[in-house]
């Protein structure tokens, strides 16, 4: 019998406080159109010193169990997708784990490839389930980032924190992965990277696009029937309701559907053309509705792709269940491009716990309280800073779990209230 496997259940958790970006642009003598128009970004989520990458993964999972009746004890299976873990040696998902308070026999690790590292994390949970091996237990797969470029640089318009928590398993309710086509790519490139003495990601901003697009048509042209033998059909990229993109930031889901567009199409999408109308009025119906979460909250890097899906799930019209393309990348680099069924009942399930509201419960902070946040963030990483008191209360109320600080090398997490 042909095992099921897809996504059971969905949350996110964002950090407390809010930048708008027309203010960041202002601060910094730019254009606000440039952050909002040719960026696609209307705020970013700013993480206090309490928010690092175990709490807000812990938040994610908390809302999920809340929201979702799942047994804890059913989960077998635990894996934190992240590029800002907080340890060299101990993954994030062991302060997960028991701040979940999942069973000890349930496995836990992390997983790490850039903003590929959840979806790493999924295609191992999906395997999992479909080798049998998990014998009707489910994984938890949580994406986790805090992303950093610093002051004044210009990644920092496309900075932001976030995580996203799924249940991947046999009994799909919102999402059912389609399994009998993968498409991949793997490159080692100097596009983005974080050397370990570094708090703040260095990246190559231009060669960065250029390197995800190549990636996007490559892993596409693995999936698609006909694509690596140069048959490709535009009728196959078509059947797709929505197309979904790991998105840095907004305007890169729109660069990343035009390139794939023209790459089936056999053709250039030149400007002022009817061709590239069409292809922009695809891309205003395909993407563009899934793309509010990442505009209000920025770059959450493993979890960027899965905010556009979490945005699709409860907004998303259909009839029957459409299928969907994924496309996550992460620098380094490493992608994937894969189909799924949105399963019937999906919205209803998540209109009960509206995103927006999530969103609108934030708190906004001007540029001068962002910039000495962020200064505290750093301070808070050092052993010895627990005796600096309580961190910032972003969180306070929501969250439930915060980083108090290091003592003793070791880091502590307490409740928020
Ligand atoms: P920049 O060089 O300062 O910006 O930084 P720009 O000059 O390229 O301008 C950005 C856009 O604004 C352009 O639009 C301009 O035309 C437009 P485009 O031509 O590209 O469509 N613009 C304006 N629009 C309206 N009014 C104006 C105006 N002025 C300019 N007045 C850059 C941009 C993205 C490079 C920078 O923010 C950066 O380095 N970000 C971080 C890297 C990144 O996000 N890369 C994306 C691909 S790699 C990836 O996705 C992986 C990643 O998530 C990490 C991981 O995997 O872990 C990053």
């Amino acid at each position: 019998m042909k095992i099921r496997v897809g996504i059971e259940a969905i949350a996110f958790d964002v950090p407390h406080l809010y930048l708008d970006l027309a203010e960041l642009a202002q601060a910094r003598g730019v254009d606000p159109a440039k952050y909002t128009r040719g960026l696609g970004q209307r705020q970013m989520a700013v993480a206090s010193s309490g928010d690092d990458t175990v709490a807000l993964a812990v938040g994610a999972g908390r809302r999920l169990f809340e929201q979702f009746q799942i047994d804890r004890e059913s989960v077998g299976l635990l894996i934190v997708g992240t590029e800002t873990s907080v340890d060299q040696s101990k993954p994030v998902s062991s302060y997960v784990h028991e701040h979940l308070g999942l069973s000890p026999q349930c496995r836990s690790f992390e997983t790490k490839h850039a903003c590929y590292g959840a979806m790493a994390g999924l295609q191992a949970a999906t395997d999992w389930v479909l080798s049998g091996r998990a014998a009707g237990r489910k994984a938890l797969v949580i994406a986790s980032d805090v992303a950093r470029y610093g002051i004044k640089t210009a990644g920092e318009p496309t900075q932001g924190a976030g995580s996203v928590a799924m249940v991947i398993s046999s009994e799909p309710r919102l999402l059912e992965f389609e399994t009998g086509r993968q498409g991949f790519f793997s490159q080692q490139v100097m596009d983005f990277w974080r050397p370990t003495y570094s708090k703040d990601a260095l990246v190559d901003g231009h060669y960065s696009m250029a390197c995800y697009i190549k990636a996007l048509l490559a892993s596409y042209d693995m999936y698609a029937p006909g694509a690596t033998e140069g048959a490709s059909e535009p009728g196959f990229f078509q059947s797709f309701q929505a197309c979904l993109y790991h998105a840095p930031f907004a305007k890169m889901a729109q660069k990343a559907h035009l390139a794939l567009l023209a790459h089936v199409a056999g053709t250039e999408l030149l400007p002022e053309t009817p061709a590239y109308a069409a292809a922009l009025e695809d891309y205003s119906r395909r993407v563009a509705p899934y793309l509010e979460l990442q505009s209000r909250i920025g770059n959450t890097y493993t979890g960027s792709l899965f905010m556009a899906l979490r945005s699709l799930l409860e907004d998303g019209v259909f009839q029957g269940s459409p299928a969907i393309s994924l496309f996550s990348y992460g620098s380094g680099c490493a992608a994937e491009f894969m189909t799924a069924r949105v399963c019937e009942g999906a919205a209803a399930l998540l209109r009960r716990h509206p995103y927006r509201l999530q969103l609108d419960a934030r708190t906004r902070v001007s540029v001068d309280e962002y910039e000495k946040l962020m200064e505290a963030a750093a301070r808070m990483d050092q052993n010895g800073s627990f005796a600096l008191g309580s961190p910032e209360a972003s969180g306070a109320g929501a969250r439930k779990v915060l980083f108090h600080g290091v003592k003793d090398h070791q880091r502590q997490y307490r409740p928020s209230h």
